[in-house]
């Protein structure tokens, strides 16, 4: 049997490659980092908002661990998990009438992290308790979510309100929800291990659908996206968009219109590809740099209710429930984006013509960076109610 040699000096073994690293630039959102403080000039989803008990929740968004409650009057805090006295989680306080009791010590805070009581101090603390604060973030609840603001007091915006979202109407509603179902067909998933920019990047990525979601591990989503489509990407003052036109079987011609807003803001019309403008608004938010989670808030029919995105070739399974080598022989984009690792490796990439979308994305995204980094305010944040309306015009737009 002949043995296969490469030539001396052939290219292409893995052998003696240099060091891989990723963009932290666009990637990485602790704080200080410079797109975390980029993020940290938005409104951000950090629950749905009936989740929100007095219970205390414990959660992790940027980077930082968190402790989410809603008082015994219906105010929800989001403070930061460590006790500000000597440090022990919140995440074992007691919600109370005011706010929340740390179990150690039993200083108690109100959603604003002001210290209402040292109950181990003469006088429950009065005169020193005034000098302590429990790190703390403002909330506000809308659209059914509950969404934090992590920056500068300072430049807190106005809440940016989206068309799709107004107007529920008789017979509607509107739905929140936490979970991975757009990405990863299973609402039992709410943390998916991989950096938020996966996520966000692959929104622009409209090659995927004919390979990933239709030929490569059978159909789906729906047997029209298998059509390659011919793509434009535009950019919009708030992030850009793709249009990916597509003549079907049976004559009809239909744009996929999608777009992606600053900071992680992905607006996807139906995966069904029903007629018409998308029901959706979701956000791909960073856990830490290394798991994100989605955010969706749809407007939808009053009898609506959440059913697991299931996969054709596996009937009746959702993601949770499938074997490994399903995983492997059906893969969808759970797989595809955790398999490009905890942050993909940039210096690694060879983008083609068809990635054009990730560029243009990459490069805004990194302006946008800049000019926060450089004292200005970033795309999509608004402080007055009247500008910080959205007009949705993402949809599968069918033509006469
Ligand atoms: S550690 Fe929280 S009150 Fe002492
Ligand atoms: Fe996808």
């Amino acid at each position: 049997m002949d043995t296969v040699i490469a030539d001396k000096g052939a290219k292409g073994t893995a052998y003696g490659r240099g060091p891989q690293s990723h963009d932290g630039i666009i990637t990485e959102v602790g704080p200080g980092t410079p797109c975390g403080e980029f993020m940290r000039r938005y409104w951000q989803p950090v629950a749905v908002a009936d989740t929100v008990k007095d219970l205390p929740l414990a959660v992790r968004f940027l980077g930082e661990d968190l402790v989410l409650f809603r008082d015994k009057k219906g105010r929800p805090g989001l403070v930061h998990a460590r006790c500000c006295h000597r440090g022990t989680t919140l995440y074992y306080g007691r919600v109370e009438d005011e706010g929340i009791r740390c179990c150690y010590h039993g200083w108690l805070f109100d959603t604003q992290g002001n210290c209402l009581d040292m109950p181990c101090e003469k006088d429950n603390g009065a005169g020193i308790r005034e000098n302590v604060r429990q790190p703390w973030y403002p909330v506000l609840e809308e659209y059914g979510l509950v969404w934090a603001y992590f920056g500068p007091p300072e430049k807190m915006p106005v809440f940016t309100r989206w068309s799709t979202l107004e107007n529920v109407g008789p017979g509607e509603k509107l739905y929140a929800h936490q979970g991975t179902f757009g990405g990863g067909g299973d609402h039992t998933v709410d943390i998916m291990p991989c950096n938020w920019l996966q996520d966000w990047e692959n929104v622009m990525d409209p090659f995927h659908l004919p390979i990933l979601h239709t030929s490569f591990s059978g159909v789906q989503f729906v047997p029209e996206f298998g059509i390659m489509p011919e793509v434009e990407w535009d950019y919009d003052n708030l992030g850009m968009k793709y249009t990916a036109y597509r003549k079907l079987n049976d004559g009809r011609e239909v744009d996929r219109i999608t777009y992606v807003h600053f900071p992680h803001v992905r607006i996807v019309p139906s995966v069904e590809l029903a007629p018409g403008a998308g029901s959706s608004i979701g956000f791909c938010m960073p856990v830490d740099d290394e798991n994100y989670t989605i955010f969706h808030v749809m407007k939808v029919p009053e009898k609506f209710e959440f059913g697991a995105q299931r996969r054709e070739r596996i009937p009746g399974k959702i993601w949770s429930e499938m074997s490994e080598e399903e995983h492997q022989r059906f893969p969808g984009d759970w797989e595809a984006q955790v398999g490009q690792g905890p942050i993909s490796l940039h210096s690694e990439e060879h983008l083609a013509p068809s990635d054009k979308g990730i560029r243009m994305l990459r490069r805004l995204l990194k302006e946008q960076i800049e000019t926060v980094r450089d004292g200005g305010d970033p795309a999509g944040v608004f402080y007055n109610e009247k500008d910080a309306v959205v007009e949705v015009k993402a949809g599968n737009w069918f033509r006469e």
